[in-house]
């Protein structure tokens, strides 16, 4: 399996949405984009409360759909319908730590579950021809590098086509850094391209990450809600551009918002323009401020009003310039 960038944006519950990724692409061609994470449940179930977070763009591509679910026949079930959509991959929640997906097995429970894990992905595959892929965490309570890489054989000797690991256990949450060893480790292992996540916030730590590890790609999660430029600034220095990139922050984030406001249905308008203004906001000087004002907002229009309030009141910071970084093309590419 080849992949189609070197590049993916994280799969984030409530903020992966057709708003975001839109602007995501319009500055990166290349990267690869994820849907949030979908019930299978939902998915099988037909449920039309679920079919905003479905939606696909035609400019999503080269895209993800990652499910999550314990159930072999329902996950296979969501396979089936999600392949007849069109996509790149399905991907296998294997990290999600929230309470209420590990209570139903789901999640990052299923790697302290391999029996079970191994029942979901076998039923998957059997499901779809297309890609399948697993985004995974480090472990479920430690990251005990023997039984990661027997975890991970198991799953590539039941067809999965490529891996996303986090290099944290389950249990930290987003406690301490994300160990990046574990993903070298991996790669040296597996036959399949593994793709590293965890804590990347700039182009040149990309590059790093890349360089260091010898990973086929890496993931960027947080900071590319808070910069949905960042892909642009990674491609710029894998290549050795020397372009920098002029961004208007006042334009990205009320057209961010604007777009939650028509891709996605009014009960998802608070949740979802809250949830990407928390992360940026915090490209702005007094943050803090501007996501208390916009937080107070039920509506995107509200919300969209606060954030020209803030620009108004502080006009020198709309516009941020970024420079290429430096060791361009050390990855070969
Ligand atoms: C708000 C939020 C929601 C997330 N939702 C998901 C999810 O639905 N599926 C998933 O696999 N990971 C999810 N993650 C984890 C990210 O995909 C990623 O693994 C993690 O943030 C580490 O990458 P980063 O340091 O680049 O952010 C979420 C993370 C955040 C912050």
């Amino acid at each position: 399996m080849i992949l189609p960038s070197r590049l993916f944006c994280a799969p984030m519950a409530e903020l992966t949405t057709p708003a975001l990724r839109g602007t995501i692409r319009r500055f990166s061609k290349g990267a690869v984009l994820c849907s949030e994470m979908l019930s299978a449940g939902a998915i099988a179930a037909h449920s039309p409360h679920n079919e905003p977070l479905v939606r696909k763009l035609p400019g999503d591509d080269p895209f993800i759909y990652q499910i999550v679910g314990s159930n072999p026949r329902v996950m296979a079930d969501a396979c089936r319908i999600l392949e007849a959509r069109g996509c790149f991959s399905i991907d296998i929640n294997m990290g999600c730590a929230a309470p209420d997906i590990l209570k139903t097995g789901a999640g990052a429970q299923l790697l302290a579950d391999p029996a079970r894990a191994r029942e979901v992905v076998a039923a998957c595959r059997a499901a779809t021809a297309g890609a399948l892929s697993v985004k995974m965490r480090a472990g479920f309570e430690d990251a005990d590098g023997k039984r990661l890489l027997g975890f991970c054989a198991m799953l590539h000797g039941e067809g999965v086509n490529f891996i996303t690991l986090h290099g944290r256990h389950a249990k930290l949450g987003f406690r301490r850094s994300a160990d990046w060893k574990l993903v070298s480790l991996l790669k040296k292992a597996l036959p399949i391209p593994v793709i590293g996540n965890g804590d990347i916030t700039a182009p040149d730590q990309a590059l790093a990450r890349l360089r260091e590890t010898g990973c086929d790609a890496v993931m960027l999660g947080r900071e590319a809600v808070k910069s949905p430029w960042i892909f642009a600034l990674c491609e710029r220095a894998l290549s050795g551009s020397a372009e920098p990139l002029r961004v208007d922050l006042y334009e990205v984030f009320t057209e961010t918002l604007r777009a939650i406001g028509t891709l996605l249905p009014e009960r998802l308008h608070k949740s979802r323009g809250h949830r990407f203004a928390f992360y940026f906001s915090g490209n702005v000087h007094f943050s803090h401020d501007l996501f208390t004002r916009i937080r107070r907002e039920n509506s995107i229009d509200a919300m969209t009003r606060a954030v020209e309030g803030y620009f108004d009141r502080n006009p020198g910071e709309q516009i941020r310039e970024f420079q290429p970084v430096e060791g361009e093309n050390q990855c070969g590419s």
